[in-house]
């Protein structure tokens, strides 16, 4: 049995408690440890947070006896060897740079860095230190987006043609019902904004299944311009809540991003994702993937726009089976990270694939901001 001690920061926040504590970290730690190669390698976990009732009440729960407010203390820690950061993203550049000066190995929850620039400079610090990283890019993990993988990886498609990725549900502005968001979301000085905070993910998951993005254009919005904070403060919102983006891909392929905080669901999830190919089309879901191939495309009678035919487009479409046993997202992300240490065999995803999700995010706001196309260049 091998330990591998990690230093759990932010562990009180949403994230940090019911998907990595709770959905990986926990039960891989109450079975027995994650089997690498012949050697178990188990996880011994230091709880860090900033409210000790809250940061007690959660160690207690998951039966964790190793917590701590002291951030400084946990790092000068020498049996503690990773440092994982899920605290508010306007902390993570000056935590990480802590961390990395400590000697920890780093792994960190999305964005990695408030800017490319940034990024490139903490994943320099960390070269120089010989310094083991990874992030988290979870969704590619969802049954649904595998699913989809699957169907590329088998020539489902034919040749993409285009896609189109759909995401938003209401997050209420906390006037007479409360806010399902923390506030900092909404606050640039917080590290908030929709893009910021969502188009990590749909960087990797367009990237990941389709291959690099070439270019792009954006148009963001704030929607909601007043909101009401956890203590019952009104403030202004200064950050983006709706988005739209055109994508070209290097591929030929184009697409479009549809995202936002202010909008009612009517789609089969919160996020869904069709592409479109020469061959066949599939529409998948967090958990779903609908497939309709061209053999089974209907001929449809013209476009009368005058007549309903009333017809059912949902028809004719089938579901891939589940090909796997699927595990929680953030625990594959784990499982990866804890072999890289353990075995050397890549992450799930580095602190430099991190980075490109970051591009992603900032070339989305600098073309809002711009009005323009932006390119996607490979990072140097
Ligand atoms: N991978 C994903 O799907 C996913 C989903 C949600 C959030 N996240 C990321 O996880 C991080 C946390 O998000 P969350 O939704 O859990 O937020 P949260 O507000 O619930 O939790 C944030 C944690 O950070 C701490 N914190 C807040 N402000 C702080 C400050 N100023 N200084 C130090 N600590 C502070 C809080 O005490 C809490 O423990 C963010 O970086 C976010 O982008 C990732």
């Amino acid at each position: 049995m091998k330990t591998i001690g990690i230093i759990v920061n932010g562990a009180t926040g949403r994230i940090c408690s019911t998907q990595h504590l709770r959905g990986a970290l926990v039960p891989i730690r109450d079975e027995g440890g994650l089997l690498v190669g012949d050697e178990r390698v188990m996880p011994r976990l230091l709880l860090v947070g900033r409210d000790e009732d809250r940061l007690g009440k959660v160690a207690r729960e998951l039966g964790i006896d190793e917590w701590t407010t002291d951030l400084d203390a946990a790092l000068a820690d020498p049996s503690f060897e990773v440092f994982f950061d899920a605290a508010a993203t306007s902390q993570r550049p000056q935590v990480l740079r802590k961390a990395i000066a400590a000697g920890k190995h780093i792994y960190t929850e999305k964005p990695v860095a408030p800017s490319v620039t940034e990024g490139l400079a903490l994943l320099d610090l960390m070269r120089k230190a010989g310094i083991r990283h990874g992030c988290v890019e979870d969704k590619l993990f969802l049954p649904g987006f595998r699913k989809l993988a699957y169907l590329r990886d088998i020539g489902f498609f034919g040749r993409v043609i285009s896609f189109r990725l759909e995401f938003g549900w209401w997050v209420f502005d906390g006037e007479n019902t409360a806010a399902q968001r923390p506030s900092w979301n909404y606050r640039s000085t917080g590290g908030g904004g929709l893009t910021l905070d969502m188009y990590p993910h749909w960087r990797y998951l367009i990237e990941g299944i389709l291959g690099p993005v070439e270019r792009l254009v954006s148009a963001n919005r704030t929607a909601m311009p007043r909101r009401i904070d956890e203590s019952g403060q009104a403030y202004d919102v200064d950050v983006d809540d709706t988005a739209s983006n055109i994508l070209e891909m290097q591929s030929g392929a184009t697409g479009s991003i549809q995202s936002s905080w202010a909008t009612r669901v009517r789609r089969d999830d919160l996020v869904t994702f069709q592409v479109d190919g020469t061959h066949g089309s599939a529409v998948a879901t967090l958990h779903r993937c609908h497939v309709q191939s061209l053999a089974e495309t209907p001929k449809l009678p013209g476009f009368n726009a005058n007549v309903d035919i009333k017809a059912d487009y949902r028809e004719g479409w089938g579901e891939v089976g589940d090909l796997e046993p699927y595990k929680n997202a953030y625990r594959m992300g784990w499982e990866a990270y804890l072999r890289h240490l353990s075995i050397g065999t890549p992450p799930a995803a580095t602190f430099e694939d991190g980075i490109r999700d970051v591009q992603f995010a900032e070339a989305c706001n600098l073309s809002a901001r711009e009005k323009r196309w932006i390119e996607m260049e490979a990072l140097g």
